[in-house]
């Protein structure tokens, strides 16, 4: 398990596949204090902590929640790799603690809520219409992802976004097709990602 217990002062220490730091900077420049975002999908915790250090370089003071089981993917993709299985086992059976550990190293302990819950559980603890921003990156087969944005969907604001990791047709079809399936308009968005806006005025 090298290398889940180094040191960690900066989201960049975490390991993970995060590559959207310029879709947080443009949440935080077109969002406002008072909002919420939702992360479903942490693993350890560098998308989450890195979304949290923009805000605060910002000074925007939103609410940041970070949804995960904590329990890992199980294999998945075209090697049916089970990318989060050392994670898991270095915390006998779960990362929660690692994914609470480098929210506190980097500093984050005020700004990040974290909730230990499937995706489609958690979405049904928020209000219709009272999250800015929600972006997916859990489970990435078809019925995970039709499933996750038929949750959360409903938990966007009007204007708001609802977004998605690993839009790559070759490496992850489900996440494609489940996107085209769901929603009209969604776009290729930031760095292997897509968005959907929600209609400000309906
Ligand atoms: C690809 S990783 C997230 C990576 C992270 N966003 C990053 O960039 O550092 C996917 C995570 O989703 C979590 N997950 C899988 N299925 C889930 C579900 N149904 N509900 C909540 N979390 C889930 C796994 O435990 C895993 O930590």
């Amino acid at each position: 398990m090298a290398g889940f217990d180094e040191p960690v002062q900066t989201w960049r220490d975490i390991p993970g596949w995060f590559q959207w730091r310029s879709g947080q900077e443009e949440a935080v420049e077109h969002f406002g204090s008072g909002d919420r975002f939702v992360e479903v999908g942490c693993y350890l915790g560098r998308s989450l902590c890195s979304l949290a250090e923009v805000a605060r370089d910002h000074a925007l003071d939103v609410a940041i929640i970070g949804v995960d089981t904590a329990r890992g993917s199980g294999p998945e993709g075209r090697g049916g790799t089970d990318a989060h299985g050392p994670a898991v086992a270095h915390g006998g059976g779960t990362l929660a603690g690692l994914l609470h550990r480098n929210v506190l190293a980097c500093g984050f302990a005020d700004r990040i809520q974290l909730l230990l819950s499937d995706s489609v559980a958690a979405a049904a603890l928020f209000a219709d219409e009272s999250l800015a921003w929600v972006h997916l990156d859990a489970r990435h087969d078809y019925d995970s992802v039709r499933a996750d944005i038929a949750a959360w969907l409903p938990k966007v604001r009007p204007g708001g976004w609802l977004s998605g990791d690993d839009y790559d047709e070759w490496q992850w079809p489900g996440v494609v097709q489940a996107v085209a399936d769901s929603l009209d308009g969604a776009d290729a968005w930031s760095k292997g990602q897509w968005r959907w806006l929600k209609p400000a005025d309906r």
